[in-house]
C-alpha cells in the first residue's frame, strides 16, 4: 500500500462516527446525499442519505480515489487498455453499449448487426415457427439474460425464452416438457464453449430433438460465444453462431450476443433501449467528477460499511417482483468480482474485499429475514429499489402499499424505537440507500445494471484488486475433473463419499 492510501485510510478511520440522527440535523443533507439522475427510460432517484456517509468521510474517500488513481483507471478501462492484468485482457463490456474506444465501438456495431439480422430472420419464420427457446448456460451467460426476461416479459414474449444453467437433469426436462421441439430452438450460451454444464445440458438437448422427431438438430442451435471456432467445429452452421469479443467478462455479457435470448423475447427496439439505457449510465461515470459520480458515490458507501463498521455482508431487496431475480445477478456481479485476497499487484489486501451480498423481494422478505436487519447484532447495509410506476394493472392499493411498506423499512432501520421490554426495542441507525425509478422499463434496468457494475469495479479501484479475473472457481471444476477422470485418491471423507454414492 502506497504511503498515500495507507494516509487516507488512517484519516478513515480516526474520523468520528455520528449517528444519522445527528446526520440528519443538517438541514441540507437530503438535497446533498439524495438526487435525480436523467435517464433514457425516465428519472431515476438515488437516495444515499440515510447512509453514513458524510462531508468528512466522503473528502476522505474522495483523497482515496485520488491515491488510488481512479480517474486513472476508470480512463483506462474505457480507452480498452489491459486493465485485467492477471488475464492479460482489456475489460470492454461498455463498447457494446457505444461507449469505449473507437475500434471496439465499431466491432460490437457490427457484431449487433449480425445479431439483429438473425433475430430479425427468426421473426420473420425463416426457421419455421418459433415459439420456444431454451437458453443454455450458466453464470454470466444465463444470470443477466434470466434477470432481463423475468424483468421485463411479464406482458407477453414474442418468443418463451427457458433459462436452463444446472447440470441437474432436472432444469433441463422440466424446461422440455414445456417445450414443444417442432417449434423450440436451443441457444448453446458460453463464452468458452467448454464449460462442463452448458456442454452437458446442450448434448442432452439435442438428444431430446432428435428423440422428438427433428430430423436436423443442430440446425436448430444457435451459438453465443466468444470462441467462434469452437461452436462451428461442434456442429453449428457459421451462420448462427453470434460471436462476441474476448475482453467482455462472463458476468458483464448481457450486452453481448448473450444477451440474444433478450432481444429474441423482446424484439430489436427494446433491446436496443436496454443498451442505451446503460450507455447513459456509462457516459454518467466516464464523465462526472467526484461525488456526483453515483457508482462512486455507492462504493464510498460499500467500504466504509465493510471496511469501517465490519459489516460482512450487505442486502438488496427489490420492491419490485419482477426484478425478483437481481440479488442472484447482483451476488455474480460483486462476489465474483470482488471476492478477493490479493490486489492486482498480487500483494495482500488491505482489509475485507467484497461482503456476501444477499437479498430478495419486498414485502415478502419482510415476514422472512428483516428481523435480523432490525434487531439481530449484524449491521447490514440495506439497498431498497422500487418503481414508482406499477408493474401491474390491478387496483392500485397493491401498489400503493408496496411502496409504503419499502419507505417505511427505511425509516424505521434509521428511526429505531425506544421501549421498556428489551425484546421490543429496535436500536435504529441501521443504514439503507433507496433506488426509486420513474419506472421499470428496457431502458431504466440497463442503466440499474451498468451502475452496479460501474460501482463494483469503482470498488475494486479503491481496494486496488482486479475485478475481473476469477481464479478462485477454477480449483473446484479440476476436482470434479479428476473425480469424473478417475485414478486420484482424495481425502478420506471425500473417498466415503463417493463410495457411498456409488461414484467409485
Ligand atoms: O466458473 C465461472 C465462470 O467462468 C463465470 O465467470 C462465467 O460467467 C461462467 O463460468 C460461464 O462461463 P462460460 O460462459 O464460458 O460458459
Amino acid at each position: 500500500m502506497s504511503d498515500a492510501i495507507a494516509a487516507t485510510w488512517q484519516a478513515l478511520e480516526a474520523l468520528p462516527k455520528r449517528t444519522l440522527k445527528d446526520l440528519f440535523a443538517d438541514k441540507a443533507r437530503l438535497e446533498r446525499w439524495s438526487g435525480k439522475l436523467d435517464l433514457p427510460g425516465g428519472a431515476v432517484r438515488f437516495d444515499w442519505s440515510k447512509t453514513h456517509l458524510d462531508a468528512d468521510n466522503a473528502a476522505a474517500f474522495l483523497k482515496l480515489a485520488e491515491a488510488t488513481g481512479f480517474v486513472q483507471k476508470r480512463g483506462a478501462m474505457f480507452a480498452g487498455e489491459v486493465i485485467n492484468v492477471t488475464e492479460g485482457r482489456a475489460v470492454e463490456h461498455t463498447a457494446l453499449r457505444g461507449v469505449g474506444r473507437e475500434t471496439s465501438t465499431e466491432e460490437a456495431f457490427a457484431l449487433h448487426l449480425r445479431m439483429k439480422s438473425l433475430v430479425e430472420a427468426i421473426h420473420a419464420g425463416v426457421l419455421g415457427e418459433v415459439k420456444h427457446l431454451i437458453h443454455i448456460g450458466i453464470g454470466g451467460s444465463a444470470l443477466g439474460p434470466a434477470l432481463a426476461i423475468d424483468a421485463l416479459t411479464r406482458d407477453g414474449a414474442m418468443a418463451q425464452v427457458h433459462v436452463v444453467s444446472n447440470i441437474d437433469g432436472c432444469a433441463l426436462e422440466a424446461a422440455c416438457k414445456a417445450c414443444d421441439p417442432a417449434t423450440t430452438l436451443i441457444a448453446v450460451a458460453s463464452k468458452t464453449f467448454t464449460t462442463t454444464e452448458t456442454m452437458t445440458n446442450a448434448h442432452s438437448a439435442l438428444d431430446w430433438l432428435e428423440a422428438n422427431g427433428v430430423a436436423d438438430p443442430y440446425g436448430r442451435v444457435v451459438a453465443l460465444t466468444a470462441y467462434p471456432d469452437k461452436a462451428v467445429e461442434w456442429g453449428v452452421d457459421e451462420t448462427r453462431v453470434l460471436p462476441f469479443s474476448e475482453s467482455v467478462g462472463g458476468r458483464y455479457s448481457l450486452w453481448s450476443s448473450i444477451g440474444f435470448p433478450i432481444a429474441l423475447a423482446l424484439g430489436w427496439e427494446e433491446f436496443a433501449q436496454f443498451l442505451d439505457g446503460a450507455a447513459a449510465m456509462d457516459r454518467h461515470f466516464l464523465e462526472t467528477q467526484g461525488l456526483d459520480n453515483l457508482p462512486l458515490r455507492a462504493a464510498f458507501g460499500d467500504l466504509y460499511y465493510s471496511r469501517l463498521r465490519g459489516c460482512q455482508t450487505r442486502a438488496c431487496f427489490a420492491y419490485d417482483e419482477r426484478l425478483r431475480l437481481l440479488p442472484s445477478y447482483l451476488q455474480q456481479l460483486e462476489m465474483e468480482s470482488n471476492g478477493k485476497r490479493v490486489k492486482a499487484d498480487g500483494s495482500p489486501v488491505d482489509g475485507p474485499t467484497a461482503p456476501i451480498t444477499w437479498g430478495g423481494v419486498g414485502t415478502d422478505a419482510q415476514h422472512a429475514v428483516f428481523q435480523l436487519l432490525h434487531q439481530g447484532t449484524n449491521l447490514v447495509p440495506v439497498d431498497f429499489i422500487a418503481a414508482i410506476a406499477p408493474g401491474d394493472d390491478l387496483d392500485p392499493a397493491h401498489h400503493k402499499s408496496l411502496l409504503a411498506n419499502c419507505f417505511a423499512q427505511g425509516a424505521a432501520l434509521m428511526a429505531g424505537k425506544e421501549a421498556k421490554d428489551p425484546a421490543r426495542a429496535y436500536p435504529g441507525d441501521r443504514p439503507s440507500a433507496t433506488i426509486l425509478c420513474e419506472e421499470l422499463n428496457p431502458a431504466t434496468l440497463g442503466a440499474l445494471i451498468a451502475f452496479h457494475e460501474h460501482r463494483t469495479f469503482a470498488n475494486a479501484v479503491l481496494m486496488e484488486i482486479n475485478a475481473f479475473d476469477q481464479f478462485g472457481v477454477e480449483l473446484g471444476k479440476e476436482i470434479a475433473k479428476a473425480i469424473d477422470a478417475g485414478g486420484t485418491t482424495f481425502d478420506a471423507s471425500t473417498e466415503a463419499l463417493l463410495r457411498e454414492a456409488g461414484i467409485k
